[in-house]
C-alpha cells in the first residue's frame, strides 16, 4: 500500500473514530482524557537520538542508556500522554535495510506501561537512509498507543503536521462531545532529501528547516473550524514543533535576555540558539554562509494570533531549557507576541551533543485552570530530581523563582563525542 493511500485511509479513520468508538471498537484508540483529578499531564522526551554509530560501542550504549533515562521519568511521574519532540533517530547514521527499527526501542518502555504518545519529527529523522514517512509507519505499528498523524499532504508540508483533541474526565467519548484542550503537532523539517543525490555533485540534498506556508494555512483554516463546530471564540491548546522559531533567538538576544529566576532554565545554547531558516538564504539556496532570512514569519505570526494557545515546546537546542512569555515586539523583529510561552524541553537522550544532565520536560493542565490559560511545568531528572517548576500564567516572567543549576551527567563514560554529524546542524 502506498504511503499515501495509507495516511489518507488513516485520517479518514481519525474523522469517524468517535462514532466507531462509541460503537464498542476496541482496536481504535481511546479518546485522550482529563484524569478524575480533572488534570491532563505530558511528558516530553525530545532529541533522544537513537541510532548513533551502529558499528561502534558508542551509539548502542547511548540507547540503553536513553531507555534507562525514560524509564525513570516514566516511573516518577503520571503521565497520560509522551510527546516524543523530534530527533528521535539519528539519521545520519542509519543504514537503509533496517533505519526505523530503533523505533521498536524507543516505544518499548511506553507500550509496556500502555501510554500513547505523539511524535514530531526533527532535523536529523530525514537523512538520506530515513524518511519521516518510514518512521511514521514503523509508529502505526502500534495503532493503539501511536497518535502521530500526517494531516497535511503537500510536497512541502513535511509529515508531522496534526492535532490531537483532549476530551474532559466526564466525557463518554461520544462524536457530540466537545473537546476542552488541542494539542498542536508541526513539523519543522531539515535534514537531507530521502534516497536523493545532486545529479552532478552527488551530495545528499538539504530539506527547508521551517514549518511551511502549506502548514500555516491548514492550522488556521482548521482552528477556525473546530472554533466555529464547537461555537467557541478560541481553544485551550499547547503546540509543539521540533526547531524553535526565530522569536526564541530574538528572546534570547534581546537587553534584558534570559534572566535565571525569571525565566529558570539552562542557557547554555547562548548567542543565537539555532531557530527554524537557519542555513537557508532567503532566496531558496542554503549553506553555512547564508543569513536568516525571515522564512518562519508566517508560523510566527499564526502562532501570535491563535488565541487561547499557551505554550509552544521546543527541542532541537539541548543546552536552553526556558520558558519566555512573549508579549509585545521584541527587538529587531515585526511579529507581535501576544502572551504565549516559548519553551525548550530538557535533553532526553544520551545520542546529540551536550553532556548536560538527560531528562523529561513535564506539562501539567488542570481542567479548572484553562480558563486562565495557566500551565504548570517543571523537569524531571534521570537523577529523580525535580528542577524548574514554573506556573506559565500571568506574571510569568516577573514571578521570581528558584535558578536551574547547570548540571552536567553523572555518567563520565556516556559523554558527547563528535561523530559524523554535519556541521551546524544540532
Ligand atoms: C488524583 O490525585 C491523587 C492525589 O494527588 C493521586 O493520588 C491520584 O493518583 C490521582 N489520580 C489520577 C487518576 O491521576
Ligand atoms: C545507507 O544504507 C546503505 C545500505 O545499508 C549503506 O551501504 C550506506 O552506507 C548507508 N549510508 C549512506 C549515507 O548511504
Ligand atoms: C542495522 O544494519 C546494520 C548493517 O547491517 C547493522 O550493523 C546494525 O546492527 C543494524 N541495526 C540494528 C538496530 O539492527
Ligand atoms: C548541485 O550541485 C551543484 C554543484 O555543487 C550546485 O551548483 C547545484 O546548485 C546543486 N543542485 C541542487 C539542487 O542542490
Ligand atoms: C453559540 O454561543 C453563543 C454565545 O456563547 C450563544 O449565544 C449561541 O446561542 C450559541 N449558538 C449555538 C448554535 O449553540
Ligand atoms: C530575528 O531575531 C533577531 C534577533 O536575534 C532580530 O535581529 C531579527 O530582526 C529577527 N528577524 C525577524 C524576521 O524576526
Ligand atoms: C503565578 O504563579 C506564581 C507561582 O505559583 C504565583 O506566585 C503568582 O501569584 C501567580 N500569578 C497569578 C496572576 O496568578
Ligand atoms: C564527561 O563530561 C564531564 C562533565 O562535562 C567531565 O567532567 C568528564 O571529564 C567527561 N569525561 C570524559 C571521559 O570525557
Amino acid at each position: 500500500m502506498g504511503l499515501t493511500l495509507f495516511a489518507t485511509l488513516f485520517a479518514g479513520l481519525a474523522l469517524s473514530s468517535p462514532l466507531r468508538r462509541a460503537a464498542g471498537d476496541s482496536s481504535l484508540p481511546p479518546p485522550l482524557r482529563f484524569t478524575s483529578n480533572g488534570t491532563f499531564q505530558i511528558s516530553i522526551f525530545e532529541d533522544l537520538h537513537f541510532g548513533e554509530n551502529a558499528w561502534d560501542t558508542w551509539g548502542p550504549q547511548q540507547d540503553l542508556n536513553t531507555v534507562k533515562v525514560m524509564n525513570e521519568v516514566l516511573d516518577a511521574e503520571t503521565q497520560q500522554l509522551v510527546v516524543l519532540n523530534g530527533d528521535l533517530i539519528t539519521g545520519e547514521n542509519a543504514y537503509l535495510d533496517n533505519a526505523t527499527v530503533k523505533i521498536d526501542q524507543i516505544v518499548a518502555p511506553l507500550l509496556a506501561r500502555d501510554l500513547a504518545w505523539a511524535s514530531t519529527y526533527g532535523n536529523h529523522d530525514s537523512q538520506y537512509n530515513l524518511s519521516r514517512h518510514a518512521i511514521l509507519a514503523r509508529e502505526h505499528r502500534w495503532p493503539r498507543h501511536a497518535r502521530t498523524q500526517q494531516m497535511v499532504h503537500g510536497p512541502d508540508a513535511g509529515v508531522s503536521n496534526y492535532y490531537l483533541p483532549v476530551y474532559p474526565s466526564s466525557s463518554t467519548g461520544s462524536s457530540s462531545d466537545a473537546p476542552c484542550l488541542l494539542l498542536w503537532f508541526f513539523d519543522s523539517r531539515g535534514g537531507f532529501q530521502f534516497q536523493r543525490r545532486n545529479a552532478s555533485s552527488g551530495a545528499h540534498i538539504g530539506q527547508p528547516d521551517w514549518v511551511d506556508q502549506s502548514v500555516v494555512t491548514w492550522f488556521e483554516a482548521t482552528n477556525a473550524r473546530l472554533a466555529a463546530q464547537y461555537n467557541r471564540s478560541s481553544f485551550p491548546s499547547l503546540a509543539f514543533v521540533h526547531i524553535p522559531t526565530n522569536a526564541s533567538q530574538a528572546a534570547q538576544m534581546s537587553p534584558s535576555g534570559i534572566d535565571p529566576r525569571r525565566q529558570p532554565g539552562i542557557n547554555d545554547d547562548a548567542a543565537n540558539l539555532a531557530q527554524q531558516a537557519q542555513g537557508w538564504c532567503a532566496d531558496g539556496s542554503n549553506g553555512p554562509e547564508c543569513v536568516y532570512g525571515g522564512q518562519d514569519v508566517p508560523f510566527m505570526r499564526a502562532l501570535a494570533a491563535t488565541k487561547g494557545l499557551m505554550a509552544v515546546f521546543s527541542g532541537h537546542d539541548h543546552g536552553d531549557t526556558w520558558c519566555y512569555r512573549w508579549d509585545g515586539v521584541l527587538p529587531g523583529m515585526e511579529v507581535r507576541g501576544s502572551g504565549v510561552n516559548l519553551c525548550f524541553g530538557q535533553h532526553s537522550g544520551y545520542g546529540g551533543y551536550g553532556n548536560w544532565v538527560r531528562g523529561s520536560t513535564q506539562v501539567l493542565v488542570d481542567q479548572r485552570k484553562l480558563g486562565g490559560g495557566e500551565v504548570e511545568t517543571w523537569i524531571r531528572l534521570e537523577s529523580g530530581e525535580v528542577v524548574g517548576r514554573v506556573e506559565l500564567n500571568a506574571t510569568y516572567g516577573v514571578d521570581l523563582y528558584a535558578e536551574t543549576p547547570d548540571t552536567m551527567t553523572h555518567c563520565p563514560t556516556c559523554n558527547y563525542s563528535v561523530i559524523t554529524n554535519m556541521p551546524g546542524t544540532k
